[in-house]
């Protein structure tokens, strides 16, 4: 959990694995909490002041799955 002046949420969207690693390293070296976007709400990442957003791209572009 990151401390209360920079709350970071770090998100991904995973087919394979490889974007999940890269999001729980990121996640692991600056303290920030993760999810799988499928697991987050708008309402939820929106109490965050830094969101990063990790996906693997497939041809048409990155990976996202709307709500
Ligand atoms: C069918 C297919 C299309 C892909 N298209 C792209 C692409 O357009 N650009 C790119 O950089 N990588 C592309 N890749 C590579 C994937 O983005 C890469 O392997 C990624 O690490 C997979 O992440 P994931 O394991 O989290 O799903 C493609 C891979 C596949 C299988």
């Amino acid at each position: 959990m990151s401390d209360n002046s920079n709350k970071v949420v770090v998100i991904y969207k995973s087919k394979y694995g490889s974007a999940q690693r890269y999001a729980q390293w990121i996640a692991d070296e600056v303290k920030a909490d993760l999810f799988e976007r499928s697991k987050i709400t708008l309402n939820d990442i929106l109490k965050y002041d830094t969101i990063v957003y990790g996906g693997s791209l497939y041809a048409t572009g990155i990976l996202v799955v709307l709500v």
